[in-house]
């Protein structure tokens, strides 16, 4: 039998309803919002492929586990079985709850950080940096050179170039690194995967020079979809045991399970090392709450126990890197420019190459995000010179390396009719590529202006 359709592996037993707008009133929305899709309000939105981050529709496992939360202040129930599951699949001996990724980071990353120290990655999450540099540290970015070409195929995009971590580390010296960090899958990199052999490769370095290495493991679940698809050695392999064995390399990890534990708030720390552990429980307590719970509430606990054993069936993660991919391919296919091969939880718009007639300093990626939602309602972000740009003494705007735009896909919420949808908005952006103008910026904010900053189109 020859099936070609990726059914979605769920029913839907509850649904919440998309307000169908037209395209004269997002023109006008568009406009209120000051060009800003940050600045719609969701019900405007039709499509929202903004991020996948805390948009998972939970399972009625899930909803059900929350009925049985154990709001305790300390040494809840619930607690007990986050633990136990984030126990099994780490093996890490201390693990902290935080009520999202950032404050796991800012937690560790403020205790091992601060000013000489050095930070180095395959690529640090925008969080992950802010929250190092905020220290005082340091934080280097060194993905392999194939993960910087966005159309070159390779398997293992976001693998760390081992060459140059020891290069790096014998530079700066080993006492002055904070940690090494894999960022699995590598979410700026294009959501592009790292290979167990590179973990191991990376784990011997650290090992060599005493240097903590520590795993992002946001969407580790995904990242061990690509590793048995793609690394020979793992084909027999279950995805949790592959998860297990790339977080016993590592000293420790930080986690948003607000990804691959589907749900919609949550996160943790986890380490070996008792020293940090304590260090860290100490500003858990003074900033998030206390260490058996974390800011989270029992029945937030609940849902991530249950949500990180789903997260690994065979059936959801197979319908999920898939569902990503078939949108990826269909772009691919009518000759949109995307990131390749296809990351896992999402599919990146090369939007410099679709509009070349948009000079960078007139951000064509935004102008793609503009087009969407007008087009089809539809939201994405801009990952280019809009989100990383800055100025040089002249005022001049210096460019980010890509101008790329983001379709993150949130996990179990929409159908294969809705991206069907999206492809066939990309058709209209294809038909009218000619015609789209770029955009000036008339309000930035100092920090993180994407966010905030009003624009208007150039005619
Ligand atoms: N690390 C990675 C790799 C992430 O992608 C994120 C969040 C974080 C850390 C921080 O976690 O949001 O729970 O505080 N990424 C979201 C995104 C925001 O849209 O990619 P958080």
């Amino acid at each position: 039998m020859n099936i070609k359709t990726i059914i979605e592996p769920f029913k839907i037993k509850m649904v919440e309803p998309i307000h169908m707008n037209t395209l004269s009133e997002r023109v006008e929305l568009l406009k209120k919002a000051h060009y800003n899709p940050f600045m719609l309000q969701s019900q405007d939105v039709i499509i929202d492929l903004l991020t996948d981050s805390g948009t998972s529709a939970m399972s009625s496992a899930q909803w059900g586990a929350m009925m049985e939360g154990d709001e305790s202040y300390a040494g809840s129930k619930s607690w007990q079985k986050m633990e136990h599951v984030i126990y099994n699949l780490t093996g890490y001996k201390y693990i902290i709850p935080t009520h999202q990724g950032r404050a796991a980071e800012r937690i560790i990353y403020g205790y091992l950080g601060g000013k000489g120290k050095c930070f180095i990655s395959n690529t640090h999450f925008d969080t992950t940096r802010a929250n190092i540099e905020y220290s005082g540290a340091e934080a280097i970015d060194i993905v392999i050179p194939e993960g910087k070409m966005p159309f070159f195929e390779h398997p293992f995009k976001g693998n760390m170039d081992v060459v140059e971590l020891e290069r790096l580390i014998q530079e700066k010296g080993a006492e002055n690194i904070g940690a090494v960090i894999l960022t699995v899958t590598n979410n700026s990199g294009g959501g592009q995967p790292v290979s167990m052999k590179n973990t191991k490769e990376v784990s011997l370095i650290c090992k060599k020079y005493n240097v903590c290495f520590l795993i992002d493991a946001c969407r580790i679940a995904e990242n061990s979809y690509f590793i048995k698809h793609r690394e020979a050695e793992y084909k027999n392999k279950t995805y949790i045991e592959i998860a297990q064995e790339m977080f016993s390399y590592s000293d420790g990890c930080t986690m948003s399970a607000k990804k691959d534990a589907l749900v919609n708030m949550g996160g943790f720390l986890a380490v070996n090392n008792k020293i940090i552990a304590d260090e860290c429980m100490n500003l858990l307590i003074i900033t998030e709450g206390y260490v058996t719970y974390g800011g989270l509430s029992g029945r937030d606990m609940e849902a991530i126990a249950v949500g990180l054993e789903e997260i690994f069936h065979n059936d959801y993660l197979t319908y999920r890197i898939k569902s990503t991919e078939y949108l990826g391919k269909k772009l691919n296919e009518m000759g949109v420019p995307v990131v390749l091969p296809i990351g896992g939880h999402a599919v990146y718009v090369d939007a410099k190459t679709l509009y070349p007639q948009i000079s960078v300093d007139q951000y064509p990626g935004h102008s793609l995000v503009c087009e969407l939602y007008l087009k089809g309602g539809i939201r994405s972000v801009e990952i280019g010179s809009l989100m990383f740009g800055k100025y040089d003494e002249e005022g001049k705007l210096i460019p980010a390396n890509m101008e790329l735009v983001r379709l993150a896909i949130p996990r179990r919420v929409y159908t294969q009719s809705h991206i069907d949808y999206v492809v066939e908005i990309f058709e209209e952006i294809i038909k009218t590529k000619h015609n789209v103008k770029g955009y000036k910026i008339n309000y930035e904010p100092k920090f993180l202006r994407h966010f905030t900053s009003h624009l208007e189109p150039l005619n």
